[in-house]
């Protein structure tokens, strides 16, 4: 699977140094930048698929697992490095469980925010899925 990507990153006795660069460590321009942090104990997010969107999942500091469904099967990834990001491009289902507290997951995206890119609902996702091949494995 192609999906883990790892970054080119710049390590002196000052630190390290991660660069990310639209369509070229990264397949698609960047339009929005969330991250996650902060999140309570116990707490599962996600639970829905985009129809149009193109992400890049970097955890920055902490670890979480983050599961990829592509409606045949799912992938749990444990990220845990700043120094490799997750590329999801295509209709899957992402949940994120088990953050550590200190955990900070950043999103690069391809779109702005747009409510109605996302799918809530896994029957209609499943039903999405068929109807793509995008979604598939790679
Ligand atoms: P939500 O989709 O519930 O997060 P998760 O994918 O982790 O389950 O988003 C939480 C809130 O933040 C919700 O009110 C929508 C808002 N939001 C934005 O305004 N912009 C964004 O880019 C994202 C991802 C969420």
């Amino acid at each position: 699977m192609k999906n883990l990507i790892d970054l080119p990153h710049f390590g002196d006795d000052r630190g390290s140094l991660v660069a990310i660069e639209s369509m070229d460590t990264i397949p698609f321009e960047v339009k929005r930048i969330y991250y996650i942090f902060d999140t309570k104990k116990d707490v599962a997010r996600g639970f829905h698929a985009h129809k149009n969107l193109s992400q890049f999942v970097i955890c920055v500091k902490g670890q979480c697992d983050f599961v990829l469904d592509d409606g045949e099967r799912k992938v749990i990834y444990n990220l845990n490095s700043a120094k490799e990001g997750l590329l999801i491009e295509g209709v899957y289902w992402r949940e994120m469980h088990n953050f550590s507290e200190d955990c900070v997951l950043m999103v690069l995206a391809s779109e702005h925010y747009n409510e109605i890119d996302y799918i809530k609902d896994y029957q209609e996702f499943l039903a999405t899925v068929r109807k793509t091949k995008d979604g598939k494995w790679q």
